[in-house]
């Protein structure tokens, strides 16, 4: 009895170790989001203030993107040579003095670097959370871990548009203090990654095995430990350090695309036209912008709950039967959308339901699993480059999406928009059918095991 209840503490308590870690690194996540989402709100003060064009205006909200492709590939090669936790740690800083700088910002050159350096930090962030929780899980939670990371991006988005809204009347310095805001968390991640331990993957990729056993006992327990320790060494073994070539072997090159492929997919379902545009669909069927601040909250309200839903399912049903379920949804979704805008109805309230369907579904599928899934596909000592490369074709897609949706909707129509991104959600929905391997459950060991024999 006493040894039983004994047994049930320490798996508590390691769960709960682990759930800190993952907790912290989402912080990572949560900034990624702010970071995305503060500058809608600030872009009516920033533009007469810096006195921007239309086309400077475009420049200055998209140099984050540019900060964040380098920031991606930064992280592929920093975070192998020196360690998951150490860049985390300074995508930190850089979101720190990205706030401070923006907000204190005189003239739009010191505006742009800071803005680019927070686009680092997102580049770097959006790999390197998620990575080093994968990293550190246990298999049989691994996705609900992951997945955290997405909530956070999403409750940061949702914290930006709040305080953007509750800061909007402190005067003409109003998006001075909306930037400065993200020094907060970004201090506080810097501080709590100082409670973490580097990734046992990296520790033993770095010869540094008794420190590497010393956290796996305490996340997986003592058991589970000497076993991973040795499939994690195998996997490493005689290995020379990895480079961005090695990712075009005849063995992972088809894994670099199944994650370049589905990283695309996940920002050409068109995710962030909703989340980006949502007042300008809602003014395109005549409804005015009174409402703003409640379609935010719906969406962002969504957005939140279906995540957790998706964090529930994730590791029962896989991430495969999520996403082609999520596909399928939204895909119908966008259809409905369509037709609405074909058929010139101009009720906000159906709109409103179709626009928090999609998001339901894109929430509870392709939203977190195509995190989770960008961290299993490749084996430990390509882990981070693969997933560089991966996630850089999401931001080069997120850019191209968000450019030319507004263009779209003015020269296409509504209804042709809305079919078009419906199709590509049917197109997703098969091509994860046909090509994705479902990961759930397995070692990231095991994992790499098993795409090495079957590719
Ligand atoms: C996507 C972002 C998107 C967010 C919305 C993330 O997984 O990568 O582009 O804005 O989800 O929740």
């Amino acid at each position: 009895m006493f040894k039983t209840n004994v047994c049930h503490l320490i798996s508590i308590l390691m769960k709960s170790y682990v759930v800190l870690i993952s907790v912290v690194a989402a912080l990572g996540g949560l900034l990624f989001g702010f970071d995305t989402a503060v500058i809608s709100g600030t872009i009516n003060f920033i533009q007469p203030y810096f006195g921007l064009s239309e086309v400077g205006l475009g420049w200055t909200v998209s140099s984050l993107l540019f900060g964040c492709v380098i920031g991606v590939f930064i992280a592929g090669k920093a975070g192998d040579r020196y360690g998951r936790k150490k860049v985390l740690m300074l995508a930190a800083l850089l979101f720190f003095l990205s706030a401070v700088g923006t907000a204190s910002s005189h003239a739009l050159i010191y505006f742009l670097i800071a803005r680019v350096m927070g686009g680092l930090a997102v580049g770097v962030a959006s790999i390197l959370s998620p990575m080093y929780i994968a990293e550190l899980a246990p298999a049989k939670y691994r996705g609900t871990l992951v997945s955290l990371n997405q909530l956070a991006i999403v409750v940061g988005i949702l914290v930006a548009f709040f305080s953007n809204y509750l800061l909007l009347d402190t005067g003409e310095n109003n998006w001075r203090w909306m930037f400065l805001v993200m020094a907060a968390p970004a201090v506080l991640l810097f501080f709590s990654l100082f409670l973490v331990p580097e990734s046992p993957r990296w520790l033993v990729a770095r010869r540094q095995n008794d420190e590497a056993l010393r956290i796996l006992i305490k996340t997986s327990g003592k058991e589970l430990a000497h076993a991973e320790l040795k499939e994690i060494e195998a996997t490493l073994k005689n290995q020379e350090e990895s480079t961005y070539r090695d990712l075009l072997t005849p063995k992972i090159k088809p894994l670099l695309f199944i994650g370049i492929i589905l990283a695309v997919f996940q920002q050409i379902t068109g995710i962030n036209t909703i989340m980006y545009y949502a007042p300008k669909i809602f003014a395109s069927v005549g409804q005015s912008n009174d409402s703003a601040l409640l379609q935010t909250i719906a969406i962002g309200g969504t957005n939140l709950i279906f995540t957790l839903v998706a964090m529930v399912l994730i590791d029962r049903f896989g991430r495969k039967l999520l996403i082609l379920f999520g596909s399928a949804g939204m895909t119908l979704m966008l259809t409905g959308l369509s037709v609405l805008f074909f058929m010139k109805e101009t009720s906000g309230v159906l709109v409103l339901v179709f626009i928090l369907g999609y998001i339901a579904f894109f929430a509870a599928s392709l939203g977190p699993a195509l995190w989770v899934v960008a961290t299993e596909l490749f084996p430990n000592r390509l882990r981070s480059k693969g997933m560089s490369i991966a996630i850089v074709a999401l931001w080069v897609s997120c850019s191209i999406v968000t450019i030319a949706f507004p263009v779209m909707l003015e020269k296409l129509s509504g209804g042709i928009t809305f079919l078009v991104f419906a199709f590509i959600c049917l197109a997703s929905l098969l091509y994860v059918w046909r090509y994705v391997p479902e990961t759930k459950g397995k070692t990231l060991e095991e994992l790499e095991k098993e795409f090495s024999r079957e590719l």
